[in-house]
């Protein structure tokens, strides 16, 4: 039994090194000027204590690009969804009336942190003119793939679980294969318009582009004054916890938006540099080092998550300054500060039931009980 475990196992870490593989191979083909895809034998494999970010890759792709995500996706995406199109409603294609503007496409949206793209070409995908937003050069370089990659869809066959080993019911459940994309960036892109009997606009005839993709820090990115006043809206999946500081986070917002603008939240506060993150990654490195057999090098200055399930196991050792910057506010808190920037509140539910990259089979699973709020700014 176990050889057989053990054959499963190795054929489902080469089934996800094959989508890494291809991953790299695509941006080397599309957007590095290297002559080749690097060789195992070309340089030290990633860092032990970085290897988690692969993983998130994984789980995160589970999440947003296959038909098993679909129970989460509809957890948070909809409701997402259902806010855009109650406060900054967009109109049926070729269903304007006389005199009135299509608003097609009119609309600007970000989404910071957007992991792998999904819900920002779904928010595209219904008429808003839709910019994601990402730091994580794994997200990045996998977003890429996914959304640019012309990808079939099923076209790869993943084992995003294979190296759990707690909390199993069936041998299998480990190795099971997942699809992905479930469904490719333009069959979502293209559906807006299907059987309309309405071209849609080209982007060169719009004021931005339908859909695209911004990488860097969203402080830093959006800070900047040449956004100051430039969007429509905001939506923050999943995010607004990833703040050292959280009032810098709603600061940012608010300067971006128009007046009138509304940002629309959904998501716990887990906050990802608070203290005890730090400690518990001390341990965490600690373990990993006495597993390897010695004191590795690696100091990282990762943006790691604590031992929440949300995305990524940690992997700093606390020496990064956001951890001593911390702030961790409730969630009464940060509707003051929310209030005192001069957003009103249009809409607000706690306690929706939401999951975020889980292994349903698993023996446990982390179900957030989240903050949905949509605000405008006065
Ligand atoms: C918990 S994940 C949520 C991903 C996605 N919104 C979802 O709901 O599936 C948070 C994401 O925010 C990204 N992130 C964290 N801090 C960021 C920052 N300052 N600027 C841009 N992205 C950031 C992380 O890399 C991660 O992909």
């Amino acid at each position: 039994v176990s050889t057989s475990k053990l054959g499963d196992i190795r054929r489902a870490g080469k089934a996800n090194q094959q989508f890494f593989h291809d991953m790299v191979a695509f941006q080397y083909d599309h957007f590095f000027d290297f002559p080749r895809v690097p060789r195992k034998t070309d340089g030290p494999p990633i860092p032990f204590s970085q290897m988690h970010r692969n993983q998130a890759v994984l789980h995160s792709l589970v999440r947003e690009w296959s038909s098993e995500g679909a129970e989460e996706r509809e957890q948070c995406f909809a409701p997402i969804m259902e806010q855009l199109a109650t406060h900054l409603p967009v109109n049926a294609p070729g269903s304007v009336l006389a005199g009135a503007t299509d608003t097609n496409y009119k609309y600007k949206v970000l989404v910071p942190g957007c992991g792998l793209g999904r819900l920002p070409i779904e928010i595209a995908a219904r008429g808003y003119c839709c910019q994601g937003n990402e730091f994580s050069v794994y997200m990045i370089l996998a977003s890429n793939y996914m959304l640019n990659g012309n990808l079939a869809a099923d076209h790869h066959t993943i084992h995003p679980w294979a190296d759990k080993i707690c909390n199993v019911v069936a041998a299998a459940d480990p190795v099971m294969p997942v699809q992905v994309p479930d469904r490719t960036a333009n069959a979502i892109l293209s559906t807006r318009f299907e059987g309309t009997g309405v071209e849609p606009p080209e982007d060169g005839d719009l004021p931005f582009p339908k859909f695209s993709f911004a990488a860097g820090d969203f402080v830093q990115l959006y800070g900047a004054a040449s956004h100051a006043g430039q969007w429509d809206c905001v939506v923050t999946c999943f995010f607004l916890d990833t703040a050292p500081v959280v009032m810098e986070y709603i600061e940012t917002i608010h300067r971006m938006l128009r007046s009138g603008g509304i940002w629309i939240n959904m998501g716990p506060l887990l906050y990802h540099w608070q203290a005890d993150v730090a400690n518990h990654n001390q341990q965490q490195d600690h373990q990993a080092q006495s597993k390897k057999g010695g004191k590795g090098s690696g100091k990282g200055k990762g943006k790691g998550k604590g031992n929440n399930g949300q995305s990524q196991p940690p992997d700093d050792d606390g020496s990064d300054e956001r951890y001593q910057q911390s702030v961790e506010l409730s969630y009464e808190e940060v509707k003051h500060v929310v209030q005192g920037f001069g957003f009103r509140y249009l809409h607000e539910e706690l306690g929706r039931p939401c999951y975020y990259s889980q292994d349903r089979r698993s023996m446990m699973n982390t179900l957030y009980s989240t903050a949905l709020f949509t605000v405008k700014k006065l």
